[in-house]
């Protein structure tokens, strides 16, 4: 991380995971034990069902709630869907757009992912994009082709104004859920990968402002290691963020 040009993030993704009443729970838990991160920010993305009880939960706190998901347009006919509108005036400062389990299970393209992003980003919302290669993609040598296209097009049309409230995250299919991490190599040379190409898109200004955050199997062991790296600016965590000591342990490591 480099705290002299961007913001360190920790963001708990809690995938579809608690009840209204037991996401209250969760952040009473969470809430004491994150108060005394002064160098990082915390943003928990929760299931939009959750997002008023976390609001409640963390109001006059520091930690951000942020949104799993939204829809481009700003209102009409799209049954079931929720916009950025809804979500900016309930209080929600982030969302995430293009995780790779939207893009396996709903159909998700760069192309819906480009036009989330304008979206938020008009609406005032911080985006927080995935990218990341399959594990098929890395054995065939192709994660950076991958990687350059996925950032590439979920930017296009993105005004350079707006690259500062960006968040990217590289999200490795392969170690999502899996228990299995990138190595740190690995993981730093793609998050140096992803600022490259927004700097050659934006501009080297731009691109130093732009948090690039790890997520997969992302924990309290590991989470040092991957901080510890220049381009790696926080994290997106599945699994350890529903377990309070273990969230902890990954925002304190982003705190030091
Ligand atoms: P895990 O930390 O459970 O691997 O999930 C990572 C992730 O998908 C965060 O968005």
């Amino acid at each position: 991380m480099n705290r002299r040009y961007r913001k360190t993030i920790i963001a708990g993704n809690w995938k579809m995971n608690k009840t209204p009443k037991e996401a209250r729970s969760l952040v009473d838990a969470i809430r004491p034990l994150v108060s005394k991160a002064k160098w990082c920010t915390t943003v928990l993305c929760v299931p939009f069902v959750d997002i008023s009880p976390a609001l409640k939960a963390t109001r006059a706190t520091k930690i951000a709630i942020g949104a799993q998901n939204m829809h481009w347009e700003a209102s009409g006919a799209y049954t079931g869907e929720v916009s950025a509108q809804m979500l900016v005036e309930m209080g929600v400062k982030y969302v995430i757009v293009g995780h790779s389990e939207r893009r396996q299970y709903f159909g998700e393209t760069d192309e819906i992912v480009n036009k989330k992003v304008l979206a938020a980003m008009e609406a005032g919302l911080k985006p927080i994009i995935c990218v990341g290669e399959t594990l098929e993609e890395r054995e065939l040598g192709i994660t950076e082709e991958r990687i350059r296209l996925q950032v590439k097009r979920a930017l296009h049309g993105v005004n350079v104004e707006n690259i500062r409230r960006l968040v990217v995250a590289y999200e490795p299919i392969w170690a999502i859920g899996t228990g299995k991490t990138a190595t740190v190599e690995q993981a730093s040379e793609v998050c140096t990968l992803i600022r490259d190409t927004i700097r050659e898109l934006f501009g080297a200004r731009a691109a130093r402002s732009v948090t690039i955050q790890y997520g997969g199997s992302m924990n309290a062991e590991n989470a040092a290691g991957l901080l510890s790296q220049l381009n790696i600016d926080g994290g997106l965590i599945g699994g350890a963020s529903l377990k309070p000591e273990s969230f902890k342990a990954i925002v304190d490591a982003a705190n030091q």
